[in-house]
């Protein structure tokens, strides 16, 4: 008898039709399932719906508003000045530092002591959390990564999560008594999922991995786009207009960030189990337990849709009506990524008003610094693992760039 078929599609039009198939379910995540058992992005169906409705009222221009224009900034500085002052910088821990702190406030994860060195061993846990939801890709040995993301699951709930549930619970009880009001709540997905949890009969430990996930989905996918969004701009060094177009036009910088989102996904392939029956687009049928891998990389670089040059770095690019710049590289259907506009902004409103994303601010803020690829120090690609990061990408700050106006 033969088992699951793999089946594979690869080009945009038949991929993205198969992420908005129903029928098929998340599979990406099973080896990871230490941090990702009944998080949003493995949920299907009518309890994906019901917690992605609820989670979704987060997600609105107005926070994003409020993220990107007083929340962020701040952050993005007090993150960036001790490196500044030294004129040096390491991207790939800067980047993850900087997108973690903002994912903490996303996700609701408190540092009741404010410290540095409480900082840091928040760092650390998200790194395990990191490894443990992509353990599809490890190269290594995954029942040790699998082993220290449980302690670090632990030791993260004692000290980060227990605490910001409790001052939480105090403030809904506060709500509750009529001392205060909805809009003092904090604005997080703890919050949200706390407020809900009977009604979504959520346990302890999926509030938990919740929350976990939701500090990774965000630090992590922002801060790899960031790093690579810069290497993009300065990879040809007699190329130096293009990294000063960037610097002098944020919308430009903006599409910089979606071109290399599209060209290097932040997972290269999305996987999908059969639920039922389905017919792909391309005429392909995935019985019952069959597996369906969305090849991202190959749809985003497909000719018919991007031209002859879509392997090339080119954020001018024109595009067919309905394409987004990025491609498939935050989803489609029902699993669209939710921070999508967070993270990568959208396109000027009806007032001309034009949030730009949280990479681009970051970028931005890194570019007015005069970074430079350090060439005492070149860039190491991580060996450990499958999708191409890198382990260091050291910089260097030249003074003599003068701040844009
Ligand atoms: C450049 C940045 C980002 C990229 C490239 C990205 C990419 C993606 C992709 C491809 C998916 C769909 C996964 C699938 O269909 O299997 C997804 C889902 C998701 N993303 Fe993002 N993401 C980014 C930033 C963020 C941020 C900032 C947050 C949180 C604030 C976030 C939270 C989520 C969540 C919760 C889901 C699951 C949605 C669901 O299953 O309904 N992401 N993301």
């Amino acid at each position: 008898m033969s088992g699951p078929r793999q089946l594979t599609v690869d080009s945009f039009l038949v991929a993205r039709d198969t992420l908005r198939q129903r029928h098929l379910r998340q599979a990406l995540y099973d080896a990871g399932d230490v941090v990702m058992a009944d998080v949003l992005v493995n949920l299907h169906g009518s309890e994906h719906r019901d917690r992605r409705r609820l989670e979704n009222r987060l997600f609105r221009r107005d926070t994003h508003e409020r993220y990107e224009r007083e929340l962020f900034p701040p952050i993005v500085s007090e993150t960036f000045a001790p490196h500044a002052l030294r004129g040096r910088a390491e991207l790939v821990g800067l980047s993850h530092h900087v997108m973690m702190n903002l994912a903490a406030a996303t996700a609701g994860v408190d540092r009741p002591h404010g410290t540095p060195e409480e900082t840091e061993r928040l760092y650390r846990a998200m790194m395990q959390f990191i490894e443990g939801a992509t353990l599809a890709h490890h190269r290594g040995d995954r029942a040790a990564v699998r082993d220290r993301v449980a302690a670090a699951l632990a030791e993260f709930d004692a000290a980060f999560v227990r605490p910001s549930v409790d001052r939480r619970l105090a403030l809904l009880a506060e709500l509750d008594a009529g001392t205060i009001e909805a809009s003092e709540l904090p604005a997080d997905v703890l919050t949200v999922l706390l407020r809900h949890a009977d009604e979504l009969h959520l346990a302890d430990d999926v509030v938990l991995r919740e929350t976990c996930f939701y500090l990774l989905a965000g630090a992590h996918t922002s801060a790899t786009a960031f790093v690579r969004t810069f290497d993009h701009l300065v990879a040809d060094p007699d190329d130096p207009e293009l990294l000063e177009r960037a610097r002098r036009e944020p919308a430009f910088l903006q599409r910089c960030v979606h071109e290399t989102v599209r060209l290097q996904p932040s997972s290269p392939i999305a996987l999908r189990r059969a639920v039922e029956r389905v017919e792909l687009a391309d005429g392909q049928v995935a019985e019952p337990g069959d597996e369906v891998t969305v090849d991202l990389v190959a749809a985003n670089r497909d000719p018919a849709v991007f031209g002859d040059g879509a392997d090339r770095f080119d954020p001018d690019r024109q595009l067919p009506d309905g394409v987004p710049r990025w491609g498939l590289s935050f989803g489609s259907g029902a699993h669209a990524c939710i921070g999508q506009d967070l993270a990568a902004g959208g396109a000027p409103d009806a007032d001309g008003d034009h949030l730009v994303g949280l990479v681009t601010v970051a970028l931005d803020a890194l570019l007015e610094l005069g970074a430079r690829p350090d060439p005492e120090r070149p860039a190491v690609v991580d060996p450990a693992s499958a999708r191409g990061y890198w382990s260091s990408y050291p910089v260097v700050f030249d003074p003599t760039v003068p701040t844009v106006p």
